[in-house]
């Protein structure tokens, strides 16, 4: 049976296609979800994409996943850079973690070269546009395999 996990997408990552493109890129938000299903398919993993604009829907998925066992990967968007209530919820995760981006932050301003979740998160990949969820989709996969060689 495939793994399920969970790709958790912050404030205004709905608006992708049309939000500052030339930062962003052209693809929308449905053409990431469409992205990140057919990855899963591709190494048997079961995707599920969500975005919330809502900090507090955020934490609550954060939550349902830690109670679930189910590995996630997050961008967490602005929340990146100053939400310690989200980063609290993903200190109690059980499965791997993995933040991406879709720009360098850190080749941005000031203020996004902070990740307050990043000090959580099993690693980062940032900068690739929406390569990042595939890269990250990709660890995923070996990081469960690699955990299903140990037991
Ligand atoms: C982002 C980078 C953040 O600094 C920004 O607030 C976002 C998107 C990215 O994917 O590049 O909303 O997380």
């Amino acid at each position: 049976m495939s793994s399920r996990v969970l790709v958790l997408n912050g404030p205004n990552l709905r608006r992708l296609g049309t939000r500052e493109p030339d930062v962003y890129g052209a693809s929308t938000f449905d053409d990431l979800v469409a992205l990140c299903r057919e990855t899963g398919r591709r190494l048997d993993l079961h995707v599920e994409v969500r975005q919330t604009d809502d900090e507090a829907e955020m934490i609550r998925w954060v939550h349902e996943a830690a109670d679930e066992r189910l590995p996630v990967v997050i961008n967490p968007a602005a929340f990146t850079h100053y939400s310690y209530g989200l980063r609290d919820a993903l200190a109690q995760r059980t499965a791997p973690l993995v933040e991406v981006h879709i720009s360098n932050p850190a080749a941005r301003e000031e203020f996004r070269h902070t990740s307050v979740v990043a000090g959580v998160a099993t690693g980062t990949i940032a900068g690739f546009g929406m390569l990042s969820y595939v890269l990250a989709l990709q660890a995923v996969a070996e990081l469960i395999a690699q955990d299903a060689a140990k037991s």
